[in-house]
């Protein structure tokens, strides 16, 4: 598998730039287990650095050019390193092109290249592949100019890339995770220091995801919406970030926040402590801990942050009904895209089949459905 993508990839690179690659990166997606929009709160989130990752065959052009061929979208793309501007026709290499455009701020070399970019993280569907691509570029730069970042500061120059240039208000937690990732290990991470604890899963639970398939509609808008409620709240309790706040002081004080503040800050502040709970749970293989978490984090996420969808709903019912399910849960930032459930790792066949016959039933959408691993974060590699 892993030699076919390789030629496949250079082929590509041979096609279009003439040449063989010279340097292979990667960098993963990953899926939340537990803490939905509590990054950005300060809270905590369990979060799972995927097999799902992105590849970028690369090859220095001893220009001041960069070169750009998305294969998944069979697009082509290139920008000056000395004139970067943003693009509105291809939106993916703004990724790309803020990340070039943070690093030079910091004073740091960039280096023209020519490269082929090909993913196996589905792309707008909650996995994080913007927050891949960020990471698999920076890590390029990196390598080509020969300078040393450590990872945690790459994912925070990640994100700025995302949040300054590309102009998206996200939190630290997809390119924490792209970036720091660990063999056979989800992570613990607290948002508000950035120190995480590695997570073993018990034997025997295996994690897989279920793209309901349905793109996620209002995403930006409505996460912008939810973050504003959640600094009302905080602003209100008088409090820097809600991770201040603890569920006691939160019920005190209730009647102090206008209902749909409080109901946004009751997710927020049950969500990060489950996440700590997931940890320990999954550690100590125990199950009925882990179904519980999971529909409350599901329950929440519907009725109180209100970020579900009919295809979600859908896809939970389904997930819920299906053989050998453990625990299932929405992930991401919501309104459609991918869902996550704990399974039980002997019946992740008889899941997968289930799954699609009852959601496709359902909602007429094919889902598509298929067990993780833990992974490495963004790294040069040799495939
Ligand atoms: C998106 C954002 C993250 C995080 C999640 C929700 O993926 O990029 O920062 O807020 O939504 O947990």
């Amino acid at each position: 598998m892993q030699l076919e993508r390789r030629e496949y990839i250079a082929e590509l690179f041979r096609g279009r730039y003439g040449s063989e690659p010279q340097l292979w990166a990667r960098a993963p997606g990953r899926v939340d287990l537990m803490g939905s929009h509590t990054d950005y709160n300060l809270g905590y989130v369990l979060t799972l650095p995927i097999s799902r990752d992105t590849w970028m065959a690369v090859k220095k052009n001893g220009t001041r050019n960069v070169r750009l061929h998305a294969a998944n979208l069979n697009e082509d793309d290139s920008f000056s390193l000395d004139a970067i501007e943003k693009t509105s026709t291809k939106k993916w290499s703004n990724y790309a092109r803020g990340v070039a455009t943070v690093l030079q701020s910091e004073g740091l070399q960039t280096d023209g290249f020519d490269a082929v970019i090909q993913s196996t993280v589905p792309l707008e569907s909650g996995l994080s592949s913007s927050a891949a691509l960020e990471c698999v570029t920076a890590v390029v730069f990196r390598e080509l100019g020969g300078w040393n970042m450590a990872a945690k500061a790459m994912a925070a120059l990640c994100q700025r890339a995302e949040n300054e240039f590309v102009g998206v208000n996200c939190g630290i937690l997809d390119q924490y995770s792209s970036c720091l990732g660990q063999e056979e290990c989800a992570l613990l991470l607290d948002c508000r220091d950035l120190s995480t604890r590695a997570v073993r899963t018990a034997g025997g639970i295996a994690v897989v995801i279920c793209n309901t398939m349905s793109p996620r509609r209002l995403s930006g808008s409505e996460y912008d919406l939810r973050r504003a409620d959640c600094e009302r709240g905080a602003a209100i309790l008088g409090v820097s970030s809600l991770r201040e706040v603890t569920a006691e002081v939160l019920a005190a004080r209730r009647n102090e926040l206008p209902e749909q503040v409080a109901k946004r800050c009751e997710f927020i502040v049950a969500e990060s402590a489950r996440a700590d709970s997931l940890a320990t749970a999954l550690e100590a293989g125990n199950r009925e801990a882990v179904a519980r978490l999971c529909a409350e984090s599901f329950a929440g996420a519907r009725d109180l942050y209100e970020i579900s969808s009919p295809s979600m709903v859908a896809m939970h019912k389904a997930m819920q009904e299906a053989p050998g399910v453990i625990g299932s849960r929405q992930a991401g930032a919501g309104f459609g895209g991918c869902m996550v459930a704990f399974v039980d790792a002997q019946s992740t066949d008889d899941f997968r089949d289930a799954v699609d016959k009852t959601y496709f039933n359902a909602t007429g959408l094919r889902p598509e459905v298929y067990p993780v691993r833990a992974a490495t974060g963004a790294a040069i590699f040799e495939p």
